[in-house]
């Protein structure tokens, strides 16, 4: 059959992969049936005039993927899929499992100055989630280090860094990474970013063209939601129970983006156990699919040594991991990273050339220092105990305050969360009245959290613990009490009247 390909040399995207994404969409829409030849690379190149080189590469991609399959000398065959899984990615096809999406929160944005728990205006006692302690930033350490890069070689601060990142720092990210979450990454598969927000838009806009339905974690995290809301993509939001996101929701549909944070689910703090973690590997290879892995915060576990990463498992082949330096060493730094598989790594570089031409060079330099030094490493297991002992004392004053509270989330990272009992108020109404009484937590709308579901019970409450000294902690919580028993006196008031 010919194949009529339009390229686009002016394009972001690599020859090699609008070929890949062009077949690949002819084989979709079934006009390339199964068993069905593709011209040989040597014809195709011919006819598109470029080289043959390029056309193998996304002959590679299009077998790797399962689109075909080589026959030897005879040449590569289209291979058989579902008429059903068809029938659902036709074009246009809008199926939804759970009901319309609404709206995108108008609740302030994100960890931002001015968000609730950001700002001037913070309420004294704050438990805003994912705050790192201001004073444990190693400022004397950074400011020796940014003295020492400045008074040697400066013309880094006049010249282009690599769009992708410093060499050095992603050296360091990897072997961080290869240590900390077995992600078996090289430098070549790292894209550094503006924190792990930048990550999220990065993977996102480079899976964009070939994704024809977003899943997400429901609830999940607000800054996800805003991605993926900025799209006419069919969203499909997938129920977390207490071992994370519900595998067997997915929809067995081809060609998804899964948005998903394991190693400690974000608002509920769940962990994603290996069983669930492999069959969630299954569906993304079982259904081409690719997924977000946004590991946030698992520089910090504490009950037991850290959990592989779902990247660490896949082996490089589906699943992109979002990282970011605002949890371990400071939001302000504004350094979080992406990991590629490697077929992706050209693209995604070139990506991040047209969306920001690189990072910043002197924090980049400081802290790939920081990290090769071994200080990142230190910093790292003093905050781990720091952060446990808070942890254990806003679990203890909890406890101590409130009888048999619902607890989760508190293996690992910078937040927990309360589920309320039913006789409580909403967490929004506590919200508002603790934040009168200088005490800031969080229902989960205004922590950094958004839910698909309008009806869903305001019945849970966040609290980041990391930036609260113990003193404080206790006090917040005794606080907390006080005014938990004035609210219920006169919810029974007005009940009673
Ligand atoms: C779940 C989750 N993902 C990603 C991020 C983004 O990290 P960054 O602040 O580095 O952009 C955050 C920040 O709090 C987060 O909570």
């Amino acid at each position: 059959m010919e194949l009529t390909l339009s390229l686009d040399i002016s394009s972001a995207k690599s020859l090699q992969g609008q070929i890949f994404d062009q077949i690949r969409e002819i084989i979709l829409d079934g006009q390339l049936g199964a068993g069905m030849a593709l011209p040989s690379s040597r014809l195709l190149a011919e006819r598109l005039q470029i080289s043959r080189n390029t056309v193998m590469l996304a002959y590679e991609r299009l077998t790797a993927e399962g689109y075909v399959k080589s026959r030897g000398t005879a040449g590569l065959f289209v291979e058989p899929i579902s008429p059903d899984s068809l029938l659902l990615i036709q074009r246009g096809s809008r199926a939804r499992t759970n009901g319309p999406i609404p709206e995108a929160s108008s609740e302030p944005l994100l960890c931002f100055a001015g968000s609730p728990g950001g700002g001037s205006d913070r309420p004294e006692l704050d438990f805003w989630v994912g705050r790192s302690d201001a004073a444990r930033f190693p400022l004397r350490l950074w400011r020796r280090i940014i003295n020492r890069l400045l008074s040697s070689e400066t013309s880094y601060l006049t010249d282009y860094c690599d769009p992708a990142g410093l060499p050095e720092l992603r050296l360091a990210i990897g072997t961080h990474l290869r240590r900390a979450r077995a992600v078996s990454v090289t430098e070549d598969q790292i894209i550094v970013t503006t924190g792990g927000q930048d990550a999220l838009n990065l993977v996102f806009n480079l899976l964009r063209s070939q994704t024809r339905q977003l899943c997400i974690e429901n609830p999940c995290y607000l800054g996800a939601q805003l991605i993926f809301a900025n799209t006419n993509l069919t969203t499909y939001p997938i129920p977390v129970d207490h071992d994370g996101l519900q595998t067997d929701q997915l929809p067995r549909v081809r060609g998804s983006l899964l948005y998903t944070t394991p190693s400690h689910q974000f608002p509920t703090g769940t962990m994603m156990p290996l069983g669930r973690r492999l069959e969630l590997l299954r569906w993304a290879e079982e259904t081409d699919s690719y997924i977000i892995e946004d590991d946030y915060d698992s520089d910090f576990r504490y009950d037991g040594p850290p959990l592989t990463a779902l990247a660490g498992l896949d082996g490089g082949r589906r699943v992109f991991y979002a990282g970011t330096f605002s949890k371990s060493v400071g939001a302000g730094l504004r350094i979080g990273f992406a990991t590629v598989p490697s077929i992706f790594w050209d693209e995604a570089r070139i990506l991040k050339a047209r969306m920001s031409n690189g990072q910043a060079w002197l924090e980049q330099a400081a802290l790939a220092a920081f990290i090769d030094e071994g200080h990142f490493d230190r910093h790292l297991r003093k905050l781990r105990q720091l952060y446990k002992a808070r942890r254990d004392c806003l679990v203890g004053a909890l406890r101590r305050h409130f009888a048999d509270p619902d607890i989760s989330g508190q293996e690992s990272g910078l937040h927990l969360i309360w589920r309320l009992p039913a006789s409580f108020p909403s967490a929004r109404e506590i919200q508002t009245r603790a934040r009168h009484q200088g005490v800031g937590v969080y229902a989960l709308s205004s922590g950094a959290a958004y839910n698909y579901d309008p009806q869903a019970p305001d019945d849970m409450l966040v609290f980041g613990f990391s930036s609260l000294a113990e003193p404080q902690i206790e006090l917040a919580v005794g606080k907390l009490r006080g005014i938990l028993g004035e609210m219920s006196a006169v919810t029974s008031e007005r009940t009673t009247t």
